[in-house]
């Protein structure tokens, strides 16, 4: 597992906020037990003062804190016993006072012996996940949502093939991709006329990979041509700082969805950016999703050859063709 530094300092927020809430819970429990049975609280300091004691003496002595407290440990346990005995008689659950953590295993502190806990990883995938949705209704947009029955099963000239039968193969081409994303995984050219399922399918993609803690990260072609603008000639600005972090993302994340290639205005800064993205990737080895309603030769007049060669020689192409599925459901009373 690998992680985005953002997402992951959120996350570990997220962890700080439970280890927070728990000593606001305790702190508010020792003023609520004061307040009506100091008896406790005098066991309770008692085996405060019992523990500091033992661990400054040993190191003055020089020797384990740790054998020295075992060596108490018969004092410790019998004053615990009495306070929670104090703490039933005065109505409160044995167990009032006692640290509470959400996560046992890390102490609610997101590391155990300096590696992420469970908890942690799954605060984080939780998190890359919801920061995707954001962007991608991938809510309700999943392989098990795929409806081949919408595609025509009549041939096409064109492509040689029934859209049903292209849809098909995109379709099992996407679920065994997701399934096995990695660092051996291709990269992706979904092209064909609009409304033809390539964004569903991904966002499909999406949300399998990044359920699996993959970082992915969803933005169309016009908006990340625009934050690699931005980043150029905006400099200084308020959000330069967030400028070039989402310019890292698109750079650095395992898999990148680049929605709607074609439909940012082509200028020269356009197809630099666009090619440095495409390359950088292919060097660094992130993977690259890329949805067009391009053909081939559309896509070679528009972009210069170095990144048309990568586009073809660099990705598995998958054709989607037929009648915009929109329609489609409109025409048969779907949503
Ligand atoms: N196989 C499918 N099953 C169910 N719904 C689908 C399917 N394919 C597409 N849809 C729905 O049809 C609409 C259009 O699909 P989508 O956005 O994926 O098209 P697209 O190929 O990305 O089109 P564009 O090129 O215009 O972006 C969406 O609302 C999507 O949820
Ligand atoms: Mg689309
Ligand atoms: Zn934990």
């Amino acid at each position: 597992m690998s992680y985005d530094g953002k997402i992951l300092a959120r996350a570990r927020d997220m962890i700080a906020g439970r280890r927070r809430a728990n000593a606001e819970t305790l702190a508010r429990r020792r003023a609520e037990v004061l307040a009506r049975s100091p008896a406790v609280m005098a066991a309770e300091a008692e085996i405060t003062g019992l523990i500091s004691a033992v661990a400054s003496g040993a190191l003055k002595k020089g020797f384990d804190a740790g054998t020295a407290v075992s060596g108490v440990r018969a004092d410790c346990e019998a004053l615990l016993r009495r306070r929670a005995e104090l703490l039933e008689r005065a109505g409160f659950p044995a167990d009032y006072l006692d640290e509470k953590y959400d996560c046992a295993l890390c102490r609610d502190t997101g590391y155990v012996l300096g590696k992420p806990c469970g908890c942690l990883n799954a605060v984080y995938k939780a998190e890359t996940v919801r920061e995707l949705s954001s962007m991608l209704s991938i809510g309700d947009q999943s392989f098990e949502r795929f409806d081949l029955s919408l595609y025509d099963d009549t041939y096409d000239r064109e492509h040689n093939d029934s859209p049903r039968a292209l849809a098909e193969a995109a379709f099992t081409i996407c679920r065994e991709y997701a399934a096995n994303f990695g660092k051996k995984s291709a990269n992706l050219l979904f092209r064909g006329g609009t409304g033809l399922g390539k964004t569903f399918l991904s966002a499909s993609i999406a949300r399998v990979v990044s359920e699996k803690g993959f970082s992915v990260v969803y933005d169309t072609a016009v908006s990340v041509v625009g934050a690699f603008e931005l980043q150029k000639f905006d400099r200084g600005g308020a959000d330069a700082e967030e400028v070039a972090s989402r310019v890292r993302r698109y750079m650095d994340c395992e898999l990148l969805l680049l929605d709607d290639l074609g439909t940012e205005m082509i200028t020269g800064f356009a197809q630099s950016a666009l090619y440095s993205l495409v390359n950088g990737r292919l060097l660094s080895g992130g993977k690259t999703v890329i949805t067009t309603n391009l053909g081939g030769e559309e896509l070679r007049r528009r972009y210069t050859p170095p990144l048309v060669s990568r586009l073809e020689g660099e990705y598995i192409a998958l054709s989607f063709a037929g009648r915009d599925i929109r329609t489609v459901k409109r025409e048969r009373g779907l949503r």
